[in-house]
Formats: structure tokens, C-alpha cells, sequence
């Protein structure tokens, strides 16, 4: 029996990608409305879920920083793009000289331990002897992170695109679908611990980020401050595990043209403090889009757009 001829495959592809539901939250929320106003966007979610997948990333990730097998953990290539799995980046100080450095070397006011997932992470990892067995809950749930992120990235760029269809002025259009650019194109699931830091102290210093859509699911503890599209200070609710926060990164920026303007500029203080075992934890995904040539020489032609004084923005 041909099974196909029973499960047409356009129809099952559609639903995979953006399930009903998605698009109802995504229109409900006025979500691609938010990202191109304001840049940034909040939404309810659901909290048991992503509570449930973030103790068991969490759970994982700080056995490992503790374990004995946590340099097995990586994959590394030469470009630091397909970095995969597990990394501790410690905060030495260097002068920044622009903003693209700025957003590109966000690491190093910060002691940090992080992994990165991507769909593939444990199938590399497992091919070179990592054993991956041991921590599966980190895998799965961030797996978990990654598939919802890609079907909400396809509802609300497919949303997106059917604003700018409807966009009169010429000014404010782009030329090409954010859809065709992101279906398809990776997303990766970054968790990670902050080591410890006085009360006050910057964690996560001022920076966009590279990819193209960014979701923050969860914090251990408050902190994170954005800007928006007109330049106000947000101070994120990004410990609440029920809201879910959403914004445009810096490939967009390139896609469009900068008709939907830059990646949105964010950084987390340390209002409390978090000290040994409390030390902040974060899981965010990042949804990446495919750029042409083209597109990375017009952003190197209108650099100087992101350039910014840290100053004008305080955490
Ligand atoms: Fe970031």
C-alpha cells in the first residue's frame, strides 16, 4: 500500500511547521505587530513546561561543570559559529572598540558556563565518544526548546511577511521573505551559569545578539534590561517562567535591509546577590536566518548604524 498516497505530504509539512495553535497565539499577541513597533514582544507561556525544561537543563549543566567529563562535552570547529556543546568562558577584560566587536565578544566581562545545543549536538558529540547517556535530560529538554522555537520562528515570520505585504509605504518594506530565510536554517538552545557576582555587579554585559530571532525563556533570577525600537529602558520579567520574551537580533536587521530595524541591545545586571549555588542561570534560544552575500556587504557597508556609547545605556 503506498502510505504517502494516504498522508499527502504538503498538508502534514504545513502543520509540522506552524501548528494552528502557534499562529492563533502569534496573531492573538499581536506578535510580529510588537517586533516591528517595538522590537521586542512578551508573552504568556506556558510556565509547568517551561519550568519543567529548564530544571532539567539545569540539573545537567551544573553536573557537568562539576563533573569530571565536562571537556568531553565539546565540539569545536574553526569557526566559532559551529561551536557545540559545552564551554566555560572566563571574563577577562578587554577593550571594545565597536559595536559589532561589542556584540561579537559579549563574553568577556562575564565567568560563564554554557552549552550549546543545536538538533545535532548529541548525535557530534556521541560520535566522538562523549558520553551523552549521562545527560539526556539536558539534551531532550533543550531539544524541547528548539522545536518550539523553530514553529513559533515559522508562525511569526510567516506573519511577518504577510505585514509587509500589506505595507504601503515603500520605505518601511523589505524585499525578501523572512520565511524562505528562516525555514530550514538552524536554532540553537543556549543554557548557562553565571558564576557569582556582588550585588550591582553587570552579568551579561550591553549587546545585540547574531542570530536572528531570540527567545528568552527563562531566568533564575531578574535582571535582564533591553531597549526598545524608540530607545525607553525595559526592565524584562525574565525570571517569570509564564512569560515568555521575544526579540529581533541582528541577522534580521541584515535581511531586511534594516527596514526592520537593528537587533534589539540587552544586558542583565545583578540586582541581588547571587552568590556559589545561586549563581544565575539562563535558557535562551537563538533562531538563525540564511544571509547572501549581498546582504553581509551591505551590512558591512552600514556598520556604522550599530555603532552605540554603552553609556546612553545603562543596565
Ligand atoms: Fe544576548
Amino acid at each position: 500500500m503506498n502510505v504517502l498516497a494516504r498522508s499527502p505530504e504538503p498538508r502534514q509539512l504545513s502543520l509540522t511547521l506552524v501548528p494552528p495553535s502557534f499562529r492563533d497565539i502569534v496573531v492573538r499577541e499581536r506578535v510580529a505587530e510588537n517586533l516591528r513597533e517595538r522590537g521586542y514582544v512578551e508573552i504568556p507561556w506556558d510556565a509547568t513546561w517551561v519550568t519543567n525544561q529548564s530544571i532539567r537543563i539545569r540539573d545537567d549543566l551544573r553536573r557537568m561543570i562539576e563533573g569530571p567529563h565536562r571537556n568531553l562535552f565539546q565540539y569545536a570547529q574553526a569557526t566559532e559559529i559551529d561551536d557545540q556543546g559545552f564551554f566555560e568562558k572566563n571574563g577577562e577584560r578587554k577593550e571594545v572598540l565597536t559595536a559589532r566587536e561589542t556584540a561579537e565578544k559579549s563574553v568577556v566581562y562575564d565567568h560563564k558556563f554554557f552549552f550549546h545545543c543545536y538538533d545535532t549536538t548529541r548525535a557530534v558529540l556521541a560520535a566522538q565518544g562523549t558520553p551523552v547517556q549521562s545527560y539526556e535530560r539536558l539534551f531532550s529538554a533543550s531539544g524541547n526548546f528548539n522545536a518550539t522555537a523553530r514553529r513559533l520562528t515559522a508562525a511569526i515570520v510567516g506573519r511577518l511577511d504577510a505585514l509587509n505585504e500589506d505595507e504601503r509605504d515603500p520605505g518601511r518594506r523589505y524585499q525578501d521573505s523572512l520565511l524562505d530565510r528562516f525555514v530550514g536554517d538552524r536554532v540553537v538552545t543556549r543554557s548557562a551559569v553565571y558564576k557569582s557576582h556582588e550585588k550591582g555587579d553587570t552579568v551579561a554585559k550591553l549587546h545585540r545578539d547574531r542570530c536572528g530571532l531570540t527567545f528568552h525563556w527563562i531566568s533564575s533570577h531578574p535582571g535582564l534590561v533591553l531597549y526598545d525600537r524608540q530607545g525607553q529602558r525595559v526592565v524584562a520579567d525574565d525570571s517569570n517562567p509564564g512569560k515568555l520574551l521575544i526579540f529581533l537580533s541582528d541577522k534580521v536587521w541584515t535581511a531586511t535591509r534594516g527596514k526592520l530595524g537593528t537587533g534589539i541591545l540587552h544586558g542583565a545586571a545583578n540586582p541581588e546577590n547571587i552568590a556559589g549555588d545561586e549563581a544565575r542561570f539562563i535558557a535562551v534560544t537563538f533562531a538563525h536566518c540564511k544571509l547572501a552575500d549581498a546582504d553581509l556587504q551591505w551590512a558591512e557597508r552600514h556598520k556604522d548604524e550599530l555603532a552605540i556609547d554603552p553609556a546612553d545605556y545603562p543596565l
